[in-house]
Formats: C-alpha cells, sequence, structure tokens
C-alpha cells in the first residue's frame, strides 16, 4: 500500500519532509564514509524520494559541501540545498564570524564548493557568546550581575573585539568538573532529562543538549558553577533576565528543583 506522504513548503520549493544532514559525510560522527560509500548514501537518499539536503561550510571545514556539490550536481534541479555560514574553519578552527563581509565571502566559497550558483536556504547562526556581549552593551541584559559588572564592561565592545572575544572564548577547552559526582545521579537529572511535567518544565535536553554541551543557538550547561546557574535561573523566572524562551522554562520551576538541576550541571564534564 502507498501511503501518502505530506509534502513541506520551504519558501519556492516543495520538499520531501525528511531531509538529510550531510555532517557525517565527511566528520564529526566517528570515523567517516570513504567517498564511494557516501555517493551511495546520497544516491539512495534520492531514490527514496528525499529532496533536502542539508550543509553548512563548517562540516569537515568545506569537504561535505564539497562533497555534496560533485555527487548531487546531475540533479541539482531537483533538489533543494541548504547550507548554513557564520561558523568557518580557519586555519583547521573552529571561527564564529557573523560580519556582513565575511558572510558574503564565505557565502561564495560555499556556492563554489557545492557547484551552484544559489543555495535555497542559508541560516547564519550567531554566537551565543557575542548576542551576551551585545545584549550588555545595549544594556538589554537586566539581571544585577549584568547591569554591575558587564554593561560598564561591555560598553566600549565594538562588533568586531566582541566577535572575536566570542571566537576566542568558545575555542578554550572546558575544564573539568571539579564538584563530586553525587548529584549526577540525584533529581536534577531528571529534570535536565525530563523536565517536570506536571508543572509544565520542559526537558531542559531538548534545547541545551542531552550532555549540555550547548550549540551555536544555546549556551553550554555542563560544568557551570551550580550558584552561577541558580542566580540565571532565579533571573530568568523574575525576569530580571529578560528572556521570553528561559522565562517561560523558569517561571514555574520551584528553588528546590532549581537548585538540584544546578547541582547536576556542575557535576557534568
Ligand atoms: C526551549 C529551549 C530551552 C529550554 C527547554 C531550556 N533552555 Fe535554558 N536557555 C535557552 C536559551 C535560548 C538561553 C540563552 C538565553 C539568553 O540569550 O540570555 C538559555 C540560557 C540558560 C541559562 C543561562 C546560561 C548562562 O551562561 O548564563 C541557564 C542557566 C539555563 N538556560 C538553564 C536551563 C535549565 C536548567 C533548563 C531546564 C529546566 C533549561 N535551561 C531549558 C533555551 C532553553
Amino acid at each position: 500500500m502507498e501511503i501518502p506522504v505530506q509534502v513541506r513548503r520551504i519558501g519556492a520549493s516543495t520538499v520531501f519532509p525528511i531531509g538529510l544532514g550531510t555532517m557525517n559525510l565527511t566528520h564529526a560522527y566517528g570515523r567517516p564514509p570513504p567517498p564511494e560509500q557516501a555517493r551511495l548514501v546520497l544516491h539512495r537518499t534520492l531514490e527514496v524520494g528525499v529532496t533536502h539536503f542539508d550543509c553548512a561550510a563548517l562540516y569537515g571545514f568545506g569537504r561535505s559541501e564539497e562533497l555534496l556539490g560533485e555527487i548531487l550536481k546531475p540533479f541539482r534541479s531537483r533538489i533543494h540545498l541548504a547550507s548554513k555560514c557564520g561558523v568557518t574553519g580557519v586555519d583547521g578552527k573552529r571561527v564564529i564570524d557573523g560580519r556582513p563581509a565575511t558572510l558574503l565571502r564565505t557565502l561564495d566559497d560555499s556556492l563554489r564548493r557545492l557547484g551552484t550558483e544559489v543555495i535555497d536556504l542559508a541560516g547564519q547562526k550567531a554566537g551565543y557568546l557575542a548576542l551576551q556581549l551585545k545584549a550588555f552593551r545595549s544594556q538589554t541584559r537586566g539581571d544585577p550581575d549584568a547591569i554591575g559588572y558587564m554593561w560598564g564592561m561591555a560598553s566600549e565592545l565594538d562588533d568586531a573585539t566582541i566577535d572575536a572575544l566570542a571566537a576566542y572564548y568558545s575555542a578554550q577547552k572546558a575544564e573539568p568538573s571539579a564538584t563530586g559526582h553525587s548529584a549526577a545521579t540525584g533529581p536534577g537529572k531528571g529534570i535536565y532529562e525530563q523536565g517536570v511535567a506536571s508543572e509544565g518544565v520542559p526537558a531542559c535536553s531538548t534545547c541545551h543538549g542531552p550532555a549540555a554541551l550547548g550549540t551555536e543557538d544555546f549556551p553550554r550547561l555542563a560544568g557551570q558553577h551550580a550558584q552561577y546557574v541558580l542566580k540565571q535561573l532565579g533571573s530568568f523566572q523574575s525576569n530580571m533576565r529578560n528572556v521570553a524562551i528561559m522565562h517561560g522554562v523558569a517561571q514555574n520551576l520551584r528553588r528546590a528543583e532549581m537548585q538540584s538541576v544546578a547541582a547536576y550541571l556542575a557535576s557534568l564534564p
């Protein structure tokens, strides 16, 4: 029996509801497949009807785009090709740089690697650090410590310096956590992984990641000082640190729950 597929619209295109992410064709999850196997995967994906392919300049520092460009070129007119900029590889390091001139240059590089004239979807993800520094500078982040320490500190930073700082700090390796590991199995783990259904608190892991390592959009929480996490949750709850997403998350959290999730996060490597 044929099951009807509900297609999706992205801009002017109509695509199959499942797309293929291509990061692991060149790096990330263990050893990447050899190119001939990547070719088989991409061809099979086309065969089963997938038309949306997602890539990024960062994946394999351009190698995923090259591979996709080469293998999918004959099918270009019937596929939807997405890529991302704003985070790229420079001299073997991951660099966040969302300045307009850099975006134009890296997008041109992406088009060349993908062997196409247009990317159907390009998303820039500004780094969390840069966002925060800008929020301090514009005095929109209003928790007491932000006002007390960071508004003044950030007031003189220009965008290029903010980007450079964000790139620098995001490239630093996190120190292994110093806290004991008893909290790692306590009630905080349950809150982090499942939320508190009866109070409408969502699972933290859906945004901050299963191991709390964060993404470009969501800050890393693993190994963070418990006192800091507790303070931030309080500030989100009272809306002094005024971020709608986290206010929604924290509004119904009780103090004891905040404490246990903070202890859990501090215990993570
Ligand atoms: C729907 C997505 C989402 C969920 C679910 C979520 N968060 Fe967040 N969280 C965010 C975003 C976005 C930010 C960045 C806020 C900003 O821009 O200031 C954030 C920021 C934070 C921060 C501040 C980090 C820092 O470095 O200052 C803490 C602490 C935090 N979240 C804890 C939690 C906890 C604990 C949970 C679960 C109870 C949770 N979050 C669930 C999206 C989420």
